[in-house]
């Protein structure tokens, strides 16, 4: 049965039998020649005799789909690796996913892992639907294929024209598999109803793999309807990679990703314009006309600060090139030298901010401008988006339209303002019916329980990623007890060096930070950290 469970609120966690691993890159010939001595060393002449299998690195989501008796019982995201999402009724939607393997006598338990991905021309027509709904749009395929999978509605997931590739089988009963050969391994997933990725082929040395790797990228990759990052070459004897094993339990020595060149197009620099960040810092960014880049469109690069646009001697109207490599921002490198033609003038940074027209500041030795209101509504946007965004708060459903929304309305001034909000108010506002109100509430009160870490993240205090929040919620426990310590207590934490010491400690001091936290205290937000045991 493909569809019909209920909808559900959230997926369970799914722990890997066997980690999903992660591969190292290499981006030239050298590079793979290089890791073929490198395995050499390791497991010793073995490895030239052990052919390699070149396949397609499909540009997806990856999962494991879990099997038993041949019957599929578990599909899961591959999440960090070690745990995924338990996304099975969504799994079960996707017609190249077989319910029940093919052939005479399957593994009593096994898992075959591989990509869910979202062909290039359906991607276009869904985009092209989710417009004329007014709905957002998805950047690319990949955002697609893994979004679709997370949908809490499994019957929506079973409209998303998903498929499937699978590239490895993981035995988990400890019976060996018969085959030998990675490449054989694909041939077994065939022959139970798996579809494999095509042009994939075995290589006896890495001769041929130089030369598939070029008739990939030259040749094959345009011919595609789905997305690939480049190709993944493999150790083919299974014997060998064995002997090679995993470095620090995330890559396998015996697999490398062959990643294309970061691709390069030239395209018209429209327009620079500038967003204000939530500490103020004035970010100029370059509106393209839209191009597309190894399969997605782009629209708009980041340009840094004012000098470096100096620099690159960018002016609008200019043809530039733009680059886009993987998962990065798109970056304008420079001008395409047009001579004859008449430029526009030097740009320069606007003397007063785009948002609230305070003049504008730059410190001493500093590349950024800045905007010295922190009342500016274009920083509270920013810092309140930061606040609910998913590694910080985890506020479901408060994305930057909303946000942008109950700013705008005068509804939210700052985020202590979130943990007023009733649901009444709410429906005034367009786009919110008396559920999704409701339900926007609910998960505003529910974040009042995110530990101090997050919480400290969560304020977008300056030079506070992720990582030092933790540090400094592990030492100090409680917001008071960090608060009270002074710039040398906080420096003196394992981790944490002078500037963010310097930072924090300034944060604490700030008449305008310190009300803040006790507004936040008042609406009864969790302020300490669990035992790290717990
Ligand atoms: S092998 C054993 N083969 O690439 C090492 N991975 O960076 C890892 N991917 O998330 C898997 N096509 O989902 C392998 N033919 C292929 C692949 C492939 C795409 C993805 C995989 C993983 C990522 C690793």
């Amino acid at each position: 049965r493909r569809v019909g469970a209920p909808p559900q609120s959230t997926f369970p966690k799914h722990t890997h039998a066997v980690p999903m691993l992660s591969l190292d890159n290499a981006i030239s010939d050298d590079e793979l020649r290089e890791w073929e001595e490198r395995l050499v060393r390791i497991a010793g002449e073995d490895v030239r005799h052990a052919g390699y299998s070149a396949e397609l690195k499909i540009d997806g989501a990856a999962v494991s789909l879990t099997y038993e008796d041949g019957i599929l019982v578990t599909g899961a995201t591959r999440g960090n690796g070690t745990q995924g999402e338990d996304v099975t009724p969504n799994l079960r939607t996707v017609r190249d996913v077989p319910l029940r393997l093919r052939g005479k006598k399957p593994p009593r338990r096994v898992e075959v892992r591989g990509e869910i991905y979202y062909p290039f021309d359906l991607f276009e027509r869904m985009n092209e639907e989710l417009v004329r709904r007014g709905e957002k749009v998805f950047a690319n395929p990949r955002n697609a294929a893994s979004g679709s999978l997370r949908l809490l509605d499994s019957s929506v997931t079973a409209t998303r024209p998903l498929r499937f590739f699978g590239y490895g089988i993981v035995a988990t009963d400890g019976a060996p598999l018969t085959c030998t050969l990675q490449s054989e391994l694909l041939d077994l997933l065939e022959e139970w109803g798996v579809p494999v990725a095509p042009h994939r082929r075995r290589c006896p040395s890495l001769n041929e793999v130089f030369a598939w790797a070029h008739r990939l990228e030259n040749e094959i990759r345009s011919t595609l309807n789905f997305a690939i990052d480049g190709g993944v070459v493999k150790v083919d004897a299974i014997a060998v990679q064995t002997d090679l094993g995993v470095v620090g339990g995330r890559e396998p020595r015996w697999a490398i990703a062959r990643k294309f060149a970061p691709d390069i197009v030239e395209t018209r620099l429209l327009e620079i314009r500038v967003n204000v960040g939530r500490t103020g810092a004035l970010n100029p960014y370059a509106v393209l006309q839209p191009v597309e880049i190894g399969g997605t469109t782009v629209t708009y690069a980041t340009l840094h600060n004012e000098d470096l646009i100096v620099r690159k001697d960018l002016r609008i109207g200019d043809l530039v090139q733009v680059k886009r490599a993987g998962e990065v921002i798109p970056q304008v490198i420079g001008p395409v030298p047009t001579p004859g033609t008449r430029r526009e003038r030097e740009w320069r940074m606007p003397n007063r901010c785009p948002v609230c027209r305070t003049p504008v500041v730059r410190h001493e030795g500093e590349a950024m401008h800045f905007c010295p209101n922190v009342a500016c509504p274009g920083r509270q946007l920013e810092s309140i988006r930061h606040f609910a965004s998913k590694g910080a708060m985890d506020i479901q459903g408060l994305g930057e339209s909303r946000v942008e929304q109950l700013v705008q309305a005068g509804l939210v001034h700052d985020v202590a303002d979130l943990y007023l909000l009733e649901a009444e108010q709410l429906t005034t506002l367009e786009g919110f019916a008396d559920r999704s109100a409701e339900q926007l509430v609910a998960a505003i009160d529910a974040s009042r329980s995110q530990p101090l870490s997050r919480l400290l993240f969560a304020l977008g205090i300056r030079h506070v990623g992720a990582a030092a929040a933790e540090l400094l919620a592990r030492r100090f426990r409680t917001m008071a007890s960090l608060r009270a310590a002074g710039e040398e207590e906080i420096g003196a934490v394992h981790g944490i060096g002078e500037v963010i010491a310097q930072s924090v400690a300034e944060f604490f001091r700030d008449q305008v930070a310190r009300a803040l936290i006790d507004k936040l205290a008042v609406r009864k937000l969790t302020m300490d950290e669990p035992d790290a045991a717990a």
